[in-house]
């Protein structure tokens, strides 16, 4: 080392760049992976990174570890700005002993989401680790801990963003999953509790890691990722993106961009999206297209539960958080994985003041033995919780089907929204037709023997209940609909009431928290 102290620090600053040396950079690029500097540079504005603590080493002594002090000890912190707007950053190092988690590392998160929390910025965690350093034993677990109670205490304060980037085994997938959304890079990242090996010696199943926790897993069987990328570049990418929508913190509302796209803009193609025949399926997606901000929707858990479909847009240039039914999937249904798909998304828009537009085409809960002995009732609870808490402006369309408890769960009138609109064609009512003949004309049907005659009957009671409640007149005049729309007017009706309701104030009683049906 120099003398000369500025080229001791010159040197010192070469050393940590290296981390783990070129040759495990040269294996971490052959693997498809960029390093966590590489990371870091396309994720945030150039030139605006502030590095922190780049000279922490670990502090262990087992296991001939005092030999082995890597500069920087396997994680890059710090904070820089992504479009102008601040936000902090660490990523973890699988060049330094495997990214492995030690004591000081964890310190080094720690102290970058206490400064988050503290200036009111996101946290954006990029993770490719082995886990926990299995040389500092309990030190590690403890900082896997310190770093866990941060991802609590910070929810719904500021957001948490996770990117798996690598490896996410064991305990350590619980700090992503505390955080607000997961992304995965198709490949390149798993995610497990237990890995292969673990569970083929205590199950006996046989399973890849790609199978077990691979990103098209989390993204379409549990649940656990929202977004899969097919490279890291996109995945930071989405990031940036979805960082646009969302404030800095819980008491800043979420930033505006300037929009040309015109505000009154009727869409003829929306008078005719939907079918008339109240059974046929058709793409939810296509309306939200048609009447968010150019059309551009940045849809979320894109491949799981699709039967109802949650993401951001704009209108104006505002973000907004959108949730529909999908008729195109299970009729649009609520079933389990649905109901607690959308229950998180609602909350975190309700966490970062973000309004939410809700679009109604529900038959009703998804019946079934799988659903209710999976517990149906309590998952469709979360969804009714998430909705009737919510405080953001909530505007709701009913564009057909909205039946029995799912009508009331999907942001009706009654928990809470503030603007109710139907199409014109929107059915309101316990059930459908034929469900409610077969039940309330059941004992004068029974009376006909003549089956052309019974038939006969039958439809014309169906009639006469279409006339009466398979429509949007009856909530209208009770004043749970605000207003029945032309379809082509949807755009300019959000838009004018996400103005009305721009300065909207609305706080729940003071409570330590409410008890979510988990
Ligand atoms: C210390 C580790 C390490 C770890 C990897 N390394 N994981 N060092 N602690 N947990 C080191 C390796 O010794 C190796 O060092 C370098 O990192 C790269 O690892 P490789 O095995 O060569 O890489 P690869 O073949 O790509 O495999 C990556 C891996 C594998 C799949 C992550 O290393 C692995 O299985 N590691 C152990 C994972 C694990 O069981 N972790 C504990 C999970 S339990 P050299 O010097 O040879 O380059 C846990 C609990 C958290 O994390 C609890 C929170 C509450």
């Amino acid at each position: 080392m120099s003398t000369d102290p500025i080229q001791r620090l010159e040197e010192m600053e070469a050393k940590a760049l290296l981390a783990g040396g070129e040759a495990r950079i040269a294996k971490q690029h052959e693997a498809g992976k960029l390093t966590a500097r590489e990371r870091i540079e396309a994720l945030l504005d150039p030139g605006s990174f502030v590095e922190l603590d780049k000279f922490v080493t670990h502090r262990c002594a087992d296991f001939g570890m005092q030999e082995q002090k890597i500069l920087g000890d396997g994680v890059v912190t710090g904070h820089g700005t992504v479009d102008g707007r601040p936000v902090c950053v660490f990523a973890q190092d699988f060049t330094v002993f495997g990214g492995s988690l030690s004591g000081a590392y964890a310190q080094k998160i720690c102290k970058v989401m206490d400064l988050a929390t503290k200036i009111g910025c996101p946290v954006i965690g990029l993770n490719d680790s082995g886990g926990a350093r299995i040389q500092e034993g309990v030190e590690s677990l403890a900082g896997y801990a310190d770093i866990f109670l941060r991802n609590v205490l910070t929810s719904g304060v500021v957001p948490q963003l996770s990117a798996i980037m690598g490896p996410c085994a064991g305990g350590a997938v619980y700090s992503p999953a505390i955080t607000d959304f997961i992304l995965m890079v198709d490949r390149t990242s798993y995610m497990f509790i237990t890995g292969p090996e673990v569970i083929k010696t205590v199950t006996h199943e046989e399973v890849t890691k790609e199978q077990l926790g691979g990103a098209q897993t989390h993204a379409s069987r549990s649940g656990v990722s929202h977004f899969t990328e097919l490279d890291e570049l996109s995945c930071i990418a989405r990031l940036r993106e979805l960082l646009s929508f969302m404030p800095g913190n819980n008491s800043e509302d979420p930033p505006r961009k300037a929009a040309t796209d015109p505000a009154d803009r009727a869409e003829d193609a929306l008078d005719t999206i939907v079918p008339l025949e109240s059974n046929k399926p058709y793409d939810i997606k296509k309306i939200i297209t048609h009447v968010v901000d150019d059309g551009h929707f940045v849809e979320v858990h894109k491949d799981y539960a699709k039967n109802i479909v949650c993401g951001f847009a704009r209108f104006e240039g505002r973000p907004v958080g959108i949730v529909a039914n999908q008729p195109n999937h299970l009729a649009g249904c609520l079933d389990i994985d649905a109901s607690t798909k959308a229950a998180r998304f609602v909350r975190f828009c309700d966490c970062f003041n973000i309004p939410l537009v809700t679009f109604v085409d529900v038959p009703g809960f998804l019946p079934g033995t799988n659903q209710e002995y999976g517990g149906i009732i309590k998952h469709g609870a979360k969804l009714l919780y998430a909705f009737a808490e919510a405080t953001v402006p909530k505007i709701t369309v009913i564009t057909r089907k909205a039946y029995g408890g799912a009508y009331d769960v999907m942001a009706s009138k009654h928990i809470r929204a503030d603007v109710n609109i139907s199409y014109p064609a929107a059915e309101i009512a316990v059930m459908g037709p034929d469900g409610a003949v077969n039940i309330i004309f059941r004992g004068e049907l029974d009376k006909i023997k003549d089956d052309a005659a019974r038939a006969e009957a039958k439809a014309r009671f169906t009639a006469e209940y279409k006339e009466r409640f398979a429509n949007p007149y009856k909530a209208a005049s009770l004043g749970y609909i605000d207003e029945i729309i032309r379809p082509r007017d949807t755009r300019w009706t959000i838009i004018r009431s996400l103005r009305t309701l721009a300065n909207k104030r609305q706080s729940n009683l003071p409570r330590k928290h409410g008890n979510i049906p988990l």
